[in-house]
């Protein structure tokens, strides 16, 4: 008999779905089920979310229309190996964008372009019990159908039908974590740079000085590269860095990312 997984062509991811009208954060319900034990795989999808979060702190605006996507995953990898699966997370959602037409490329971490405007963001974060990694939720926010008003300047949207582009996303998360668990960042590193959007610039303290270079992609471990003006390439750590790029239609004004 063929399963419910076999016949969307995936085998873990999606083996459970909760579907939600409304609620605060899809990573802040997951992390309610992880706790309460669903098993790696579970999916949470909303409809809306009132207390959407991005990274750094920032809201997530979540509007009816959008994709507000975590999935509940326990790989089998120590804690320290978990911040590179966001590079994969992120190769999946560009990749799952390109399969409905979109010229989709990714801006360091894990932000999905598209013309320079952002399409997707993604937001992992994981549950751990005495030094060992418990859960991991990836919370994936998709511009599908509307741009939120208070993002309009600087993000676009997806104009698929909402459930094969769930399908889609939840093949191609398979697939890309599957290959992190199995080969680690080899796989990763030069499929994350052949997406990489060009002409992204980068401040980053190095050597205790404010920089802006050029970004030159990532190094093996995952770690983002700036070129700086005299043409020496650093290996910067993300805490210290702030990607900022060239406002649409222009190739001079830099405005900080948000
Ligand atoms: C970012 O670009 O800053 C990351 C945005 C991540 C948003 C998604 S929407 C689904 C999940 N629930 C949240 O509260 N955040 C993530």
């Amino acid at each position: 008999m063929t399963s419910d997984l076999e016949r969307r062509g995936t085998h873990w991811l999606g083996a459970k779905r909760i579907d939600l009208e409304s609620c605060a954060s899809t990573n802040d319900e997951a992390a309610r089920f992880a706790r309460a034990g669903a098993i790696h795989g579970t999916v949470v999808i909303a409809e809306r979310q009132d207390a959407g979060r991005g990274r750094d702190g920032r809201a997530w605006a979540s509007p009816i229309g959008g994709l507000y996507f975590s999935a509940v995953m326990r790989p089998p990898l120590p804690l320290a190996d978990v911040p590179p699966l966001t590079l994969a997370i992120g190769i999946a959602v560009c990749d799952a964008a390109r399969a409905f037409g979109a010229a989709a490329q990714l801006k360091w971490p894990n932000d999905v372009l598209v013309a320079d405007q952002k399409l997707a963001g993604v937001l992992v974060e994981t549950q751990s019990q005495g030094g060992r990694l418990d859960s991991v939720i990836v919370g994936i926010g998709v511009n599908l159908e509307v741009v939120p008003p208070e993002v309009a300047h600087r993000a676009t949207a997806l104009h698929v039908e909402r459930e094969r582009f769930i399908a889609e996303l939840i093949a191609q998360l398979e697939v890309w974590t599957d290959r992190y668990i199995a080969c680690g960042l080899e796989m990763i590193v030069p499929a994350w740079q052949e997406r990489m959007a060009p002409g992204l610039s980068a401040r980053a303290t190095i050597n205790g000085v404010s920089t802006v270079g050029e970004l030159a992609g990532i190094d093996g471990d995952g770690a983002l590269l700036l070129r700086d003006p005299s043409g020496i390439v650093h290996r910067v750590r993300s805490g210290d860095v702030e990607v900022i790029r060239p406002l649409p239609g222009s190739d001079r004004v830099l405005s900080p990312d948000a």
